[in-house]
């Protein structure tokens, strides 16, 4: 077959699902104990959400968005993130006349059109958190503190939290009259991209990788200068409750983060082994963003996490996650005759919670006891011309090599007993 999956696309495959499913399950166990919702969007959205929320001069929506005109002549986009989709649902849905403040979470597939390499791809998938309709500086840190403790749970411990104030609107206008005034003169040395960041975006110059970029920008004063009493007072109390929490952090003052949404408090979770795609997550304040859309002023934070980067993080630290993917029984019947017990005990076994499999195939009894042994099930219960004729099912404990004869109806109990299957 010639056709392949698109580039930057992954399938994910049996093998690897339990890991997926695992880290899913803390994030929604996790997600509970803090008090988060799930919300579930669509994959697709109006383009025009994308470029109002993220702001037509960022790359995402320049360069990156999986954009198509649908049958009916509609622009529609593939989302690139869920933060605007998910302020959508909540204006569409009115959730600010419910009670506040919201917390939300989700996980998903999201479209970027980049150029993929190792931990960048064009589909990837997010777990991400909104917090709607609170102000205050504790939730911007209790989002960071959530997004930590995830990463530790699943042996992520020595990851760094970086954080920045990129202030309001007002802070923003004045700083980037301080960049514009301190690069004029630089221009020459900066990077074609940079030099129309100059004008369109110029905040988004200083987190430019390019190293002439980054020389001639290495004596820019920090935005923190800047920054408005109130962003000032607002950066300051994040800091003490991050403390407060005991989360290490170190303050960089090139993150501005690649979304216009932002207001005031910025961070991105990094892990150092990972090579260039380094952000296992990141998020931010968004107080500006419900309005601009015609809701009502209200302030909101939030991050999202990149799946596939927190696995291959795991990959390169040779962490493994607990998975439980052995077989509990494997039932090895003689071919035939064996079925009318081996059918009924298997479908019993599965009824009440065990993890159990026969064999299809008609092998012979001693190439069962091979397949069980690859699924490293825990027992076997063995039933060739010998136990059916005794009315008892060999049951074989795979672990200590032991065996015990027991009658065909008391099998899944007893099995339930020694594996303590409540
Ligand atoms: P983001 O930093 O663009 O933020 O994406 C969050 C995470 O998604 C990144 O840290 C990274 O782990 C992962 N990620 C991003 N692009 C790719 C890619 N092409 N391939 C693989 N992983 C990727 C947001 O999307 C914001 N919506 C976060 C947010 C929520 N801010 C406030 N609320």
């Amino acid at each position: 077959m010639d056709i392949t999956a698109p580039r930057g696309t992954n399938d994910i495959m049996p093998d690897e699902v339990g890991k997926w499913q695992y880290l899913e399950e803390k994030i929604r166990s996790i997600c509970r104990a803090y008090g988060y919702r799930e919300i579930r969007t669509p994959i697709f959205e109006e383009t025009a959400l994308f470029q109002r929320g993220i702001g037509a001069a960022t790359d995402i929506v320049e360069k990156e968005m999986y954009t198509f005109i649908d049958k009916g002549g509609r622009s529609m986009t593939l989302r690139p993130e869920g933060t605007a989709p998910v302020v959508r649902a909540y204006l569409e849905h009115k959730m600010y006349g419910g009670p506040q403040p919201l917390k939300l979470y989700y996980i998903g597939p999201m479209f970027r059109y980049e150029r993929p390499q190792a931990g960048r791809y064009r589909q990837f998938h997010q777990f991400g958190a909104e917090v709607i309709g609170v102000g205050a500086p504790e939730v911007d840190a209790e989002v960071i503190e959530l997004a930590t403790y995830l990463y530790s749970t699943i042996g992520l411990e020595d990851v760094e939290v970086q954080i920045n104030s990129i202030g309001c609107p007002g802070c923003r206008g004045r700083y980037r009259e301080v960049l514009r005034d301190a690069l004029a003169a630089r221009l020459d040395s900066l990077c074609k991209n940079c030099v129309r960041r100059y004008e369109r975006n110029p905040l988004r110059m200083l987190d430019c990788k390019e190293e002439g970029c980054r020389k001639a920008m290495a004596d820019l004063p920090p935005i923190v200068e800047y920054l408005c009493p109130e962003c000032a007072e607002h950066f300051r109390k994040v800091r003490g409750c991050l403390d407060d929490f005991s989360i290490p952090y170190v303050i960089n003052p090139r993150l501005v983060r690649g979304f216009d949404y932002y207001t005031k408090t910025v961070f991105e979770v990094t892990y150092r082994g990972l090579g260039a795609q380094d952000a296992i997550g990141g998020g931010g304040r968004y107080d500006g963003l419900i309005a601009a859309y015609g809701g009502p002023p209200t302030p909101a934070v939030g991050f999202a996490a990149g799946v596939e980067r927190v696995l291959l993080t795991l990959e390169s630290r040779g962490k493994e996650l607990p998975l439980e993917e052995r077989l509990d029984v494997y039932i090895a019947i003689v071919a035939d005759k064996g079925k009318g017990v081996g059918l009924p005990l298997l479908r019993d076994m599965r009824h009440s919670g065990l993890k159990a499999d026969i064999d299809y195939l008609g092998r012979s009894l001693k190439s069962q006891m091979k397949v069980a042994n690859r699924a490293g099930a825990r027992f076997a219960v063995i039933i060739g011309e010998d136990e059916l004729s005794k009315g008892m099912a060999m049951v074989r404990d795979m672990e200590a090599g032991s065996d015990e004869e027991i009658p065909f109806n008391q099998v899944v109990r007893a099995l339930r007993l020694r594996l303590s299957v409540s």
